[in-house]
């Protein structure tokens, strides 16, 4: 069996909003999502006919064991398709951690996709899709990635019209990280009060929220309109308490003609840009605005795919 290696794009959030609960205690969600060329890059070899995973990263915080999504993934497989063998896992790590970047997700997409390349199973995007919602809410988005609407837990894909010609800055204190679980238990404590909970009112929210406006932009290509639509309710606790994120963002906003939001549960914070070198100006300004060692910046493209074999693989 041949190894394979394999890229994972980070996606950012053009849109996040919260609808209210779910009987299965999670949020109600309404996202745009956007991969963008910023990616890790797995590499899967055969283990031998037993069922090991072993797990190397590049980053030394990463946990290398059961909670590892990567790991998880390689698990959830060898149980659904007993009989293929053990598996080495060596993930080179470039999406930052605790990020809102679904860095973790991606990783975990990537090894569903490559056990199913190096196995030969043939599984449909449904079937992968399927798979990967078992492991994460993002994740099935992660697995196709490109443009698309995600509803429910955000595991119910539309792809929509491609965005490939638009660019992303991403900034984030690298010492910074949130937990995803804390951002959305602390929502639901400031502003449970004020959730949709049955079905009916649910619809109506999605109907009238504002992702109306985002997916009229996005099908014009309209990208000024796009900048205007951002939306982030995950930023009314993120940036509350972490003032520092705030004032990135502000300082983004003022930086980029298209806009700026922080990207899922942060706390990356991103500005849209129409070009490379427009991309290039506002990560320079923002370096020189905000002087800190400890704040990394990307430049980045938006994509219109998810996990795919690295170009020397094909
Ligand atoms: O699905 P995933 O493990 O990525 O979600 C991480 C956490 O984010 C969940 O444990 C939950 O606290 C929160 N979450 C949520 N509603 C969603 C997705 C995530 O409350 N739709």
């Amino acid at each position: 069996m041949r190894s394979y290696r394999l890229i994972a794009p980070a996606k950012i959030n053009l849109l996040l909003e919260i609808i209210g609960d779910r009987p299965d205690g999670f949020h109600e969600l309404v996202m745009v999502m956007q991969s963008v060329d910023l990616a890790d890059e797995i590499e899967l070899k055969h283990l031998g006919s037993g069922d090991r995973i072993l797990l190397h990263c590049t980053h030394p915080q990463v946990p290398l064991g059961e909670t590892n999504l990567a790991y998880r993934a390689a698990k959830l497989m060898q149980e659904c398709f007993p009989g293929h063998g053990g598996v080495e896992i060596t993930i080179q790590k470039n999406i930052p951690i605790g990020a809102g970047l679904a860095g973790g997700s991606t990783d975990g997409a990537a090894v569903l996709v490559g056990l199913d390349l190096m196995w030969n199973l043939g599984l449909a995007q449904d079937e992968l899709h399927t798979l990967a919602a078992k492991l994460g809410s993002d994740m099935p988005f992660c697995v196709s990635g490109g443009t698309a609407l995600a509803l429910g837990r955000g595991e119910e894909l539309s792809p929509l019209p491609d965005l490939d010609r638009l660019y992303a800055v991403l900034a984030k204190y690298q010492t910074l990280s949130v937990s995803t679980p804390w951002a959305y238990q602390t929502y639901r404590q400031q502003f449970g009060a004020t959730y949709a909970n049955d079905p009916t009112a649910q619809e109506e929210r999605r109907r009238t929220g504002p992702s109306v406006g985002l997916l009229g932009a996005i099908s014009h290509h309209d990208a000024a309109s796009i900048g205007q639509a951002l939306h982030n309710d995950l930023e009314k606790v993120v940036l509350n308490h972490h003032p520092q994120v705030g004032l990135l963002r502000e300082k983004l906003v003022e930086q980029s003609t298209l806009g700026a939001m922080m990207s899922g549960s942060g706390p990356t914070v991103f500005a849209l840009a129409a070009t490379r070198e427009e991309a290039q100006q506002i990560a320079a300004s923002i370096q020189a605005e905000l002087p800190d060692p400890d704040l990394e910046v990307w430049v980045t493209k938006f994509i219109a795919h998810g996990i795919h074999l690295a170009e020397s693989d094909h």
